[in-house]
């Protein structure tokens, strides 16, 4: 399959050390202590960065930082957005005030979706598994690119900024950056440049640093955000941090998509239907036959089941070093390997889906 990559659309095997280079990222080497306890900066599932120094910083001399993220409010919440979940609510235990802006305005832009689905969808799906995640309502603000704010002052400045921001980006730009472009998503890319810039505004946090955690897709709106931000002369702004993790793999590998329903396991699954997707779809990198995998052994860098585990579900690194190694040797067949992991997903399901009933209450808290 071609490989196709842009902040629309991603298809194919993604080819990281090639992606790092072509974007001038900078590889995640060793962190503080309380990055490397996380398992997603300890595994490297998050193994890039531009200026993430200003974020160590601040948080060294605890001074007021920003994480900014944004959710396309499209299908159900799957495994793979774990991952930006779980970074929120990191980041937020470490001091950060915490963005999330809700791209209904990219959504209608880029995707023809209406603003009444995307909000139903985002409620539903997105705030109601990060509510049940532990995200907290203080130090938090969540708000649609459609409606920024009930204060009029503040709903100026950010559509303010995203108007002022298109001197600065000339057409060449666009279209280097993001290969096709209509005008629908060059607005939704100079507001995802506000989204991302404007909470250093004065009427919101102020000059401060910003982590911007994304999938390497985002690296676009990034870049752009970056530049055009610099050569803004109206604003003093920090330049912006970001970090970049890897997909979590579709069952069947490629990408987790909300819009392919063999990709994914959605948080809202039963244990049954959790059992039979990964039964039935997830890929294996087990043998063809048992007396060949029992003498050749698996390869967990290929096994979905295995990086599940591994991005995710087994925290215990000696735990998670003994199932590889056992699936590498022969010792351990897919069939049990799968298990292990559909007992692992069901456990944190039952939990969480009781959590989320509780969650859905909490909604209003969020949304001022
Ligand atoms: N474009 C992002 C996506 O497709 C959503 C988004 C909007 C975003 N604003 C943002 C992401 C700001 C990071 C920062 O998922």
């Amino acid at each position: 399959m071609k490989e196709i990559m842009n902040p629309w659309e991603v298809k194919g095997e993604i080819n990281y050390e090639k992606l790092i280079e072509k974007f001038g990222l900078s590889p995640l080497r060793q962190l503080p202590d309380i990055f490397e306890k996380n398992v997603l900066f300890r595994r490297k599932i998050i193994f890039a960065h531009r200026d993430i120094q200003r974020i160590l910083e601040a948080i060294k001399s605890k001074k007021k930082f920003v994480m900014m993220t944004g959710l396309m409010p499209t299908g159900k919440f799957h495994l793979g957005h774990l991952i930006l979940a779980e970074q929120m609510i990191f980041y937020q235990k470490l001091g950060a005030k915490i963005y999330i802006a809700v791209a209904d305005v990219e959504a209608y832009n880029a995707r023809g979706q209406s603003l009444e689905d995307s909000r139903k969808i985002a409620i539903e799906q997105y705030i109601t598994n990060y509510i049940a995640l532990g995200l907290n309502p203080k130090n938090c603000e969540i708000y649609f690119q459609s409606e920024r704010s009930k204060d009029s002052e503040k709903s100026n400045a950010y559509y303010r900024l995203q108007n002022l921001l298109a001197r600065y980006a000339t057409f060449n730009e666009f279209k280097a950056v993001y290969g096709e472009i209509s005008p629908g998503k060059m607005i939704s890319s100079l507001l995802q440049a506000s989204d991302m810039l404007h909470a250093q505004l004065p009427e919101f946090e102020k000059k401060c640093p910003v982590i911007v955690p994304v999938g390497i897709d985002q690296d676009p709106h990034i870049r752009l955000a970056r530049d055009i931000s610099k050569r803004i002369k109206d604003f003093d702004f920090e330049q912006l941090s970001s970090t970049y993790h890897f997909f979590m793999p579709g069952l069947s590998k490629g990408k987790m998509s909300s819009s392919d329903e063999n990709s994914f396991i959605a948080l809202t699954d039963s244990p049954k239907e959790v059992e039979t997707k990964i039964k039935k779809y997830a890929f294996s990198g087990g043998r063809d036959t048992l007396e060949e995998h029992r003498k050749k052994g698996g390869n967990p860098d290929v096994d979905v089941s295995f990086q599940y585990l591994r991005f995710f579900f087994e925290p215990d690194d000696e735990k998670l070093k003994r199932i590889e190694e056992d699936y590498r040797s022969g010792k351990l067949l897919t069939g049990e390997l799968k298990m292990i992991l559909i007992l692992k997903i069901n456990e944190f399901l039952k939990e969480h889906q009781k959590k989320r009933e509780v969650a859905k209450k909490e909604v209003g808290k969020f949304l001022q």
